[in-house]
């Protein structure tokens, strides 16, 4: 069986990406998926938004410099759901210049060795475009842009697509690449205004639930719980049910 690999990326910081890949992948485990998550930015922040706090133990670090397998790494967190810590040595290989960490096709290598039974894999990158980027795009054949609604993050969004073009003719390959419009204020103007224009060079491309900006949201991560056990039924909790049900079919604006 092969497992969907869906790089969950974007330069910008904070548009939530590590919100969107804990939300998203507990919905689709709650739907009968079987989902793992990567944890591959150093910052351990998917981690410890599922209540994973040990940043001594192994991860994708040591899958990647060929010391472990992905299968054996992984740690069940909820039901369907399994996650794979960044590990302490995630640092290096993005800050190592010798030639082999500074290959882009670590991550790519050693998931082709095999995912076992998982329907997905889910990789948080980091807010960058370094080495550890270079590798989800090496790896995935599907990408996911969180993306808030203001000026400079569809600034942020043309650089990216650019880089992901670079990544396309290099590769020789095409991903399917899906936006979700994240922290969305729908009473604000400037929300709007910039769907509209993302929607104009996208189209087709962004899911159609858009994931709207609340508390709930933002305190979930310091419980450790995601939106379905933290908020269960609430507004945020229904987004995220919906945006599974997106991804799945394809729902796109
Ligand atoms: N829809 C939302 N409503 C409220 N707060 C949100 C929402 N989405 C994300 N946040 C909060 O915004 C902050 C950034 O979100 P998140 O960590 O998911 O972004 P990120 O893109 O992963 O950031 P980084 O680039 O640092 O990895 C976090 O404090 C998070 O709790
Ligand atoms: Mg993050």
């Amino acid at each position: 069986m092969t497992s969907r690999i869906v790089a969950v990326l974007n330069q910008k910081g904070g548009v939530g990406k590590t919100t969107t890949t804990v939300n998203l992948a507990h919905a689709l485990a709650r739907m009968g998926r079987k989902v793992t998550v990567i944890d591959f930015d150093p910052q351990c922040h998917l981690a410890v938004a599922l209540g994973v706090v040990s940043k001594q133990q192994s991860g994708i670090d040591e899958v990647m410099l060929g010391n472990a397998d992905f299968a054996g790494q992984q740690i069940p967190v909820r039901d369907n759901l399994n996650l794979i810590v960044a590990g302490p040595r995630l640092q290096e290989i993005e800050q190592l210049s010798d030639s082999a960490s500074r290959r882009g096709d670590l991550l790519r290598k050693a998931l082709a060795q095999g995912t076992g039974d998982r329907d997905l894999v889910l990789i948080d990158c980091p807010p960058s475009s370094g080495i550890l980027v270079a590798n989800a795009l090496f790896a995935a054949e599907e990408l996911l842009v969180p993306m808030t609604s203001d000026y400079l993050a569809l600034q942020g969004l043309s650089h990216l697509m650019g880089t992901i073009k670079k990544f396309e003719a290099a590769l020789n390959k095409k991903y399917r690449l899906l936006i979700v419009m994240s922290r969305f204020i729908p009473t604000r103007r400037l929300s709007r205004d910039v769907l509209h224009t993302v929607k104009k060079y996208f189209p087709a491309q962004i899911l159609a639930t858009p994931i709207r900006e609340t508390a709930s949201l933002a305190e979930c991560p310091s419980f450790g719980k995601t939106v379905f056990e933290y908020r269960p039924g609430w507004r945020s909790a229904r987004d995220f049910e919906a945006l599974a049900d997106d991804f799945l079919t394809g729902r796109v604006m």
